[in-house]
């Protein structure tokens, strides 16, 4: 859990805003509720030194150099990321890490890296297969433990050979701040959902969350999505200047601690019925939780209100069973229920519960 600078800021990012970032992220609350890397995305680094091809940071945004900001983001009890290219050029144009792997993972463990987002532009039409370990030894003969977040966009099915390289993998291609681009994106991340564990984990991309494309219950279906599915929860949206209901979602602890779940079981989409032949469907997502408890989600993509119902044999309990139903988002106990749970859900958004043994 973090946050990332590229949904919203892109290219425009300095050393001052990311300082203020983790101001925010402890002053208002968002570390307390689990949120600790701060991640620079592309555009921070501008070329190597002639002599020993040490990569430099843009002196006009981050005058302080790397470890200095590095430093404050530790001082805050936060961790502190940076991105990079296994190939030639980072996707902006900025030299990536391809051949240059030992020298960059040297410069990271020197400035106190804790995390790094490793990128696929530029990449010479060479397998990541091929070029994403040679950054994983690197990273491992620092001794300093980085976790490595590789972004190779699901081109060769990650998922089937990242565990053994990366502790996350994207799956997908890039997120926009649109319903109908997070729709695609979680489709595309559920195919590989038994390949997610402790220590490897899909990545569907980052939260669009605050960033104003979608309404707030689109939203909020996106973040209860993203927290069943176990993605890594990276802000994406310009927490110095968040609104009241942008808060409010990235901070529900409940969903937080379905995100978080020892048991680590990514939970994916088990149901879908349509209403008709032109309504997009309604979906049931669920998955195991420790301690006998099931996360549910009743999906309604569709542009009218709908009951949506999720049958404990969908779900992966056993008929019969009397379970209690919390609701996640009114933080509300809704009673004891057996063999279904159903409720009214309105148009592009979602219903979700935390079911307990009764
Ligand atoms: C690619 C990645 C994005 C982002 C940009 C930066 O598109 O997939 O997540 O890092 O590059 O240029």
């Amino acid at each position: 859990m973090g946050f990332n600078t590229w949904n919203h800021f892109g290219c425009n990012i300095q050393e001052d805003l990311i300082r203020k970032t983790a101001d925010v992220i402890v002053s208002s609350g968002l570390k307390d509720a689990g949120y600790n890397y701060i991640n620079l995305d592309d555009c921070w680094q501008v070329a190597r030194t002639p002599d020993t091809n040490e990569i430099i940071p843009d002196p006009k945004a981050f005058p302080s150099g790397i470890k200095a900001l590095a430093d404050y983001v530790h001082s805050k009890g936060l961790k502190f990321g940076v991105y990079s290219d296994a190939g030639t050029n980072t996707c902006a144009g900025r030299p990536g890490s391809l051949g240059f792997e030992t020298i960059d993972a040297q410069s990271y463990a020197k400035w106190g890296v804790d995390y790094l987002k490793y990128d696929n532009c530029f990449n010479k039409f060479i397998s990541p297969k091929t070029r994403y370990p040679p950054m994983r030894d690197a990273l491992n003969k620092t001794g300093r433990p980085i976790l490595f977040s590789m972004c190779e966009w699901g081109r060769e099915d990650p998922a089937k050979w990242a565990p053994a390289v990366g502790n996350s993998w994207r799956t997908t291609p890039d997120i926009r701040d649109e319903w109908g681009s997070f729709l695609n994106i979680l489709e595309l991340n559920d195919r590989w959902a038994a390949y997610a564990g402790p220590g490897g984990w899909n990545d569907p991309d980052m939260l669009e969350v605050g960033n104003g494309g979608m309404k707030t219950h689109e939203y909020v279906a996106h973040f209860t999505l993203w927290a069943l599915i176990k993605s890594p929860l990276l802000i994406g949206c310009d927490v110095t200047n968040m609104s009241t209901d942008t808060y409010t979602i990235l901070t529900n602890r409940e969903l937080i601690a379905w995100n978080q779940d020892p048991l680590g079981v990514q939970g994916r989409k088990v149901a879908r019925v349509f209403a008709s032949p032109q309504a997009e469907p309604q979906e049931v997502w669920a998955g195991p939780l420790v301690n006998g408890a099931h996360a549910v989600v009743l999906f309604n993509r569709d542009t009218k209100n709908a009951t949506v119902k999720a049958f404990w044999k969908d779900i992966g309990v056993p008929n019969g069973k009397k379970m209690k139903a919390r609701d996640v988002w009114l933080h509300k106990e809704l009673g004891v229920f057996q063999d279904v749970f159903a409720a009214q859900v309105a148009a592009h958004s979602v219903v979700a519960v935390t079911l307990t043994p009764a």
